[in-house]
């Protein structure tokens, strides 16, 4: 504790002047912050900013987005990858107008009702759009107390999420508790660097932090192992009919619900599986591997590529052209290995 009432006041100096010029930061609307802070859920700053811009320009309000077709939503994730997100927030906006008039609600309470809106992102848009003090814990947060509080417990249990959260609550300055919050953020993005490898030399908490100045910036913050992720391998068949390349809707529950992809199944005899789809290959070769990994599960991936003179697909499929496979499915990251199989043929 006595560690962190020393922080505010060189944390905001020092965010001040090394706080990143982002485009919700520079006009930091409810609906603006809301945005960024559900896509910025375990993407990087980088990666997001050509997202945010477009989805702004796309859908800039949120009667836009309670009005979107899911389709186009998803079009406009497509990349950002946890895609229930997307559907999360339509499902948010349309009660920011059946539940809330159409106006963004302004409490912590009230915010936190939102679908897909948790403590970490409801004391996000509070403290940024509103000025409500209250703490927004994220794992570069839980990263920067460990530090400098000198706390090895462990920072993927709730209890020490609520505990640093009530912790906070305490040394946050009344004024701008949203840039307290970014700034303990940004540190933790910027120079309390994750993996034994922060950039002590820079950060304005160097002088009293614990783990700093007992040499155990390598030892915190102490995570528990995670359960290990389990592993399928699937066959995935890049099936051509002239310039076109056959899609299947996924599920509407599960996994990449309701995406785009690449018919595939568990690893297994391809002809046998193509018969039982009822396609008939004129041509059929190995298209590569590919790997992805997902929070629970790692995908190794064999792809086959086939062409068919048919054009006949099962129920619910669709052929899609260069065009129509850019700008209108939306197929996940994780069949990126094979794009430029696709790319060429198409
Ligand atoms: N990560 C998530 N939200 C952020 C924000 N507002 N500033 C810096 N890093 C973030």
């Amino acid at each position: 504790m006595k560690e962190l009432e020393q922080l505010p006041i060189p944390l905001l100096l020092w965010y001040r002047e090394n706080a990143r010029v982002l485009p919700w930061r520079s006009l930091p609307t409810p609906y603006r912050v809301w945005i960024s802070e559900i896509m910025l859920q375990q993407t990087r700053v980088a990666a997001v900013l050509d997202y945010f811009t477009r989805f702004m320009d796309e859908l800039p309000t949120v009667e836009d987005l309670a009005a979107a077709d899911e389709e186009k939503l998803l079009k406009l994730w497509q990349g950002l990858g946890y895609y229930n997100r997307a559907r999360n927030l339509q499902k948010a906006a349309r009660q920011v107008l059946s539940e809330f008039g159409g106006v963004f609600p302004d409490t912590y309470e009230k915010i936190r009702r939102l679908c897909g809106v948790g403590d970490y992102t409801a004391g996000a848009i509070a403290s940024i759009a509103f000025g409500i003090p209250v703490p927004a814990v994220d794992g570069n947060v839980l990263r920067v107390v460990s530090r400098i509080t000198g706390d090895s417990s462990d920072i993927t249990s709730p209890a020490r999420k609520e505990e640093v959260a009530a912790t906070l609550v305490k040394i946050m300055p009344a004024r701008d508790p949203g840039d307290f919050n970014q700034a303990l953020m940004e540190l933790g993005a910027t120079v309390c660097l994750p993996n034994g490898a922060p950039d002590c030399a820079r950060c304005p908490a160097s002088g009293f932090c614990a783990a700093y100045l007992t040499g155990r910036t390598g030892e915190l913050p102490v995570k528990a192992p995670k359960k290990a992720r389990k592993k399928e391998t699937r066959t995935v068949f890049l099936i051509f009919h002239g310039k076109k390349a056959a899609l299947r809707r996924r599920p509407e529950k599960g996994l990449l619900a309701g995406l785009w992809e690449f018919p595939n199944e568990p690893a297994g005899k391809p002809e046998q599986i193509l018969e039982a789809w009822g396609i008939t290959p004129l041509f059929m070769e190995h298209g590569g591997t590919g790997k992805h990994i997902f929070t629970h599960i790692e995908w190794h991936m064999d792809a086959v590529v086939v062409e068919t003179a048919a054009d006949t697909l099962p129920p619910g499929w669709v052929w899609a052209d260069r065009a129509a496979l850019h700008s209108r499915y939306a197929v996940p990251n994780a069949f990126h290995s094979f794009e430029h199989i696709v790319g060429e043929r198409l």
